[in-house]
């Protein structure tokens, strides 16, 4: 028999070496090599799933052709049941694809998924493994989500219908869902062969655990493993996976890297600890674009979809010293954010500068941009700055938002009502345009606002009339806050 070989794998990279080295010579990380035995090649089990299937018949020489020549079969999707999630997709689930789901503990993953594969499972095959909870435990869940759908069709529908779970326990189709509570990836695999769902969500790939590697589940020569064998079979049965995937301590998914190659889609799943709204976002999608944000909201009884995000980024009704309105856009969807500034006297002798949900370079950019051509003061005054709803705004479309939201609580002015602000600002004070601007505009409208202070030069000035919006174009900041605030910020008198 052949001895076991030891090898030490870097849990940051993967990078396997024969010695064991205090820091990884590939990527660098400290401490991050552990100790691995695993069989001689010639040893291991053939797993018959693992194998490809063209390996028995000889290998048949594939020539290159003209990619025109290429025969083509149309894209088709399957919704999931959520139009926030298609939208994330790019429009649904590809049969076949491998969707990896990342996020805090606790922020809602299985959740999401759980209630994703009821829906699905009306219209096909469904498996739903978990390795991280017994089957006891997802029935529960199963059980509290199916009651809070029921509750939603009653309040929508005006007639208490019985409850979902119970209709489901009766109706021959309640046999859409399948679940398997099991860890074993053989065990897995095995199930996923017979059963040849359309659908299996693994929660979570993690938990998952190949008999035939000494090391621990979750550790990077297992997670590779285990995704590896599960995109070879939902390849070849066309079985669209979603796996839950756990992260790190810094937000980054755990595991190999190699695991975000393997996928075709990585979707974020995050939230604030303290609010009840969800965002999910892709940072990968091989089928669809990767800046569309979908929002749920977290209730007692699963997650609801919110297909009007602006009303919950929308802070106080009535408008105070400060705050000023920006039409942020993820992806192709706009949102209306709410910006609240604090500028006080310091007591330091380097003013403080917080920003919550904007970077904090940002902030001390459009403060020097606003000391610089207003003639503001504001290294004297600490200065805080905050976005409603816990959103995280990265564009620097924000920039006249944030500019409007300082000055208005510096000089202790409120904005006139139903009034938003759209630009960038330049170094030297001009406001540069911003994209999908009409998109913006017209969210803007929906909502009720009346004003917009934009980037000269939009040539939306039709558009603005038919949407009964007042166009305020200026070319720089100082312009803009004198359109917006309808005083000149940098005339001490305001
Ligand atoms: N019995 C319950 N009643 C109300 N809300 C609940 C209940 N159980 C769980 N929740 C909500 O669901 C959330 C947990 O969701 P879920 O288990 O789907 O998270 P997860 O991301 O899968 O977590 P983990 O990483 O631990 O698997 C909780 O934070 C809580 O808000
Ligand atoms: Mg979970």
């Amino acid at each position: 028999m052949a001895r076991p070989t030891t090898t030490y794998v870097c849990q940051s990279c993967g990078a396997q070496t024969r010695q064991f080295f205090g820091r990884c010579s590939s990527c660098g990380a400290w401490n991050s090599l552990v100790e691995q035995t695993a069989p001689a090649s010639d040893t291991r089990r053939r797993r018959p799933v693992a194998a490809d299937a063209s390996a028995a018949s000889p290998r048949q020489p594939r020539r290159s052709e003209p990619i025109a020549a290429v025969g083509e079969r149309p894209l088709q999707r399957l919704g999931s049941g959520y139009g926030e999630l298609d939208r994330v997709l790019g429009g649904g689930l590809v049969p076949g694809s491998l969707v990896l789901l990342g996020g805090d503990p606790g922020i809602g993953k299985s959740t999401l998924l759980l209630q994703s594969a009821e829906a699905m499972a009306t219209r096909c095959s469904v498996l739903y493994v978990s390795a991280e909870e017994s089957a006891q435990q997802v029935k529960l869940r199963w059980r509290r989500l199916a009651e809070g759908a029921s509750e939603v069709e009653g309040e929508m529908g005006g007639e208490a219908p019985a409850p979902r779970a119970q209709v489901r326990a009766e109706a021959p189709e309640s046999a859409g869902l399948q679940l398997l509570a099991e860890t074993d990836l053989e065990l897995v695999l095995q199930e996923l062969e017979a059963l040849r769902p359309a659908v299996a969500v693994i929660d979570s790939i993690q938990a998952l655990h190949d008999g035939e590697l000494s090391s621990a589940p979750g550790s990077v020569a297992q997670v590779r493993e285990c995704a590896a064998a599960l995109a070879r079979i939902a390849k070849r049965q066309d079985t669209a996976l979603l796996l839950v995937g756990h992260v790190t301590k810094e937000g980054m998914l755990a595991g190999p890297k190699v695991l975000e190659h393997l996928v075709d889609a990585v979707l974020t799943f995050e939230g604030d600890r303290f609010a009840s709204h969800r965002l999910l976002r892709a940072v990968k999608n091989r089928f669809g674009a990767t800046h569309e944000l979908g929002v749920f909201e977290m209730r007692g009884r699963g997650l609801a979809e919110v297909s009007n995000p602006s009303e919950l980024f929308l802070g106080s009704e009535e408008p105070s010293a400060g705050t000023a309105t920006i039409v942020a856009c993820e992806g192709t969807r706009p949102l209306v954010v709410e910006l609240q500034a604090l500028v006080s006297t310091t007591s330091y002798a380097s003013p403080r500068r917080t920003a919550t949900g904007i970077g904090t370079n940002r902030l001390h950019q459009i403060l020097a941009v606003l000391e610089k051509h207003l003639g503001l003061p504001l290294s004297r005054f600490d200065c805080y700055l905050a976005v409603a709803g816990g959103l995280e705004v990265e564009e620097p479309a924000a920039d006249l938002g944030v500019a409007a939201a300082v000055v208005a609580s510096y000089r202790d002015l409120t904005l006139p009502p139903g009034t938003v602000l759209i630009g960038e600002l330049g170094l030297g004070g001009q406001l540069r345009p911003v994209g999908q601007l009409e998109l913006r505009l017209q969210e803007a409208a929906r909502l009720g606002f009346t004003r917009a202070v934009v980037p000269k030069g939009s040539g939306l000035a039709r558009l603005a009339a038919g949407l009964d919006l007042q166009l305020l174009e200026a070319g720089g900041v100082a312009e803009a806050l004198v359109a917006a605030l309808g005083v000149n910020p940098a005339d001490d008198r305001a």
